[in-house]
């Protein structure tokens, strides 16, 4: 029974190669090794030939599970190399990367950026106020008598009684006002909501950005100097200011600010609709009452505000024909800017 000890020996050793495979080809080694046509197994089955036949049977049947054996768990261990060889190979690193598009901020964000950032050079402070706002902050604190037309629920959008969509950033002066004493001096960019009718040159929300200046003998002149110097740094050296006479009821006396066309240079064109000039903001020196609504003594202290459209001197500068163009998201035409 040599032959038996043998099987076993061949068993014992196939088991211990067997924990060696690591990939294919020693696979392919090992399986030549004991199943190949001039292995192992194969020269054990020529010996059997030397028995006589009693052995022969009991022997050849220990060869034939051997043989069996070594098939059924060199087949396992394939399996297992193979799906190994898959999951290495989920990953195809021979295949081109995806294309990454790189955001831009919003041509209106980048506009408001850039008018914050020169304000911010001229010493104001930035503040915000809430977009839904109470009858006090939005109209009363600002001199709107109840019955002034801009509270018409034409033009506002009421979320309950007393209670709005803000129809301006003026809102954000009184707000201010009442948490800060003088000097105050900031710009409050946002948006703001009026119920207009749409169109290409009107939305129901645009944005604004309020300007704020109220200390000792703060004057008309100042309100200009600034001004001026805002419209200079951001349309241009060349840009020219006007002031036409105006009525807002937070501000007295109030005006209205033109610049001159920047495509034209004030010569005249389609934008400005041959005028020379645009008009880009709002303005004036606080009114008293707006300084008494906030608890300010008007003998002791002045001040300038202003509103300026944001949204306007975007489509002018970028050339956009329709103002819902800024708010449709189409990446498309964003992507332009
Ligand atoms: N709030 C005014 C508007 O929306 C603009 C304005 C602001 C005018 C501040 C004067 C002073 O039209």
């Amino acid at each position: 029974m040599i032959l038996l000890e043998k099987i076993k020996n061949v068993r014992d050793q196939f088991n211990a190669d067997l924990e060696c495979i690591n990939d294919l080809k020693s696979w392919e080694d090992i399986k030549s090794k004991y199943l190949g046509r001039k292995g192992i197994v194969s020269s054990l089955f020529l010996d059997i030939k030397e028995l006589d036949p009693e052995d022969r049977k009991v022997i050849g049947k220990a060869l034939n599970d051997l043989k069996n054996d070594l098939q059924t768990q060199l087949d396992s261990v394939y399996g297992k190399i193979h799906h190994r060889k898959k999951e290495e190979h989920y990953i195809d690193y021979t295949l081109p990367g995806l294309p990454f598009f790189k955001g831009t901020r919003h041509p209106l964000t980048q506009a408001i950026d850039e008018m914050l950032s020169i304000f911010a050079r001229l010493g104001f402070d930035i503040a915000y106020g809430p977009e839904v706002e109470t009858d006090w902050y939005n109209f009363s604190s600002l001199n709107l008598p109840p019955h002034h037309p801009a509270r018409d629920m034409q033009d506002t959008f009421y979320v309950d009684d007393g209670i709005m969509l803000r129809t301006h950033t003026s809102p954000v002066q009184t707000r201010y006002m009442s948490t800060h004493t003088p000097p105050v001096r900031i710009v409050a960019p946002g948006r703001v909501y009026r119920n207009e009718a749409i169109s290409t040159r009107s939305y129901c929300m645009f944005h604004q950005i309020e300007g704020l200046y109220v200390d000792k003998k703060v004057t008309f002149a100042d309100l200009r100097g600034t001004i001026e110097l805002f419209c200079k740094m951001y349309f241009g050296k060349n840009a020219q200011i006007k002031f036409r006479t105006s009525f807002f009821p937070f501000t007295e006396p109030s005006a209205e600010v033109d610049v001159s066309c920047f495509l034209c240079q004030g010569k005249g064109c389609r934008v400005c609709k041959h005028t020379g000039w645009l008009e880009i903001m709002g303005c004036g020196m606080v009114d008293p009452n707006v300084f008494q609504a906030v608890g300010y003594d008007p003998e002791k202290v002045t001040g300038f505000a202003f509103g300026l459209g944001v949204d306007r001197s975007v489509m002018l500068k970028l050339d956009i024909h329709d103002i819902r163009m800024l708010f449709d998201n189409d990446v498309e035409f964003l992507k332009q800017f």
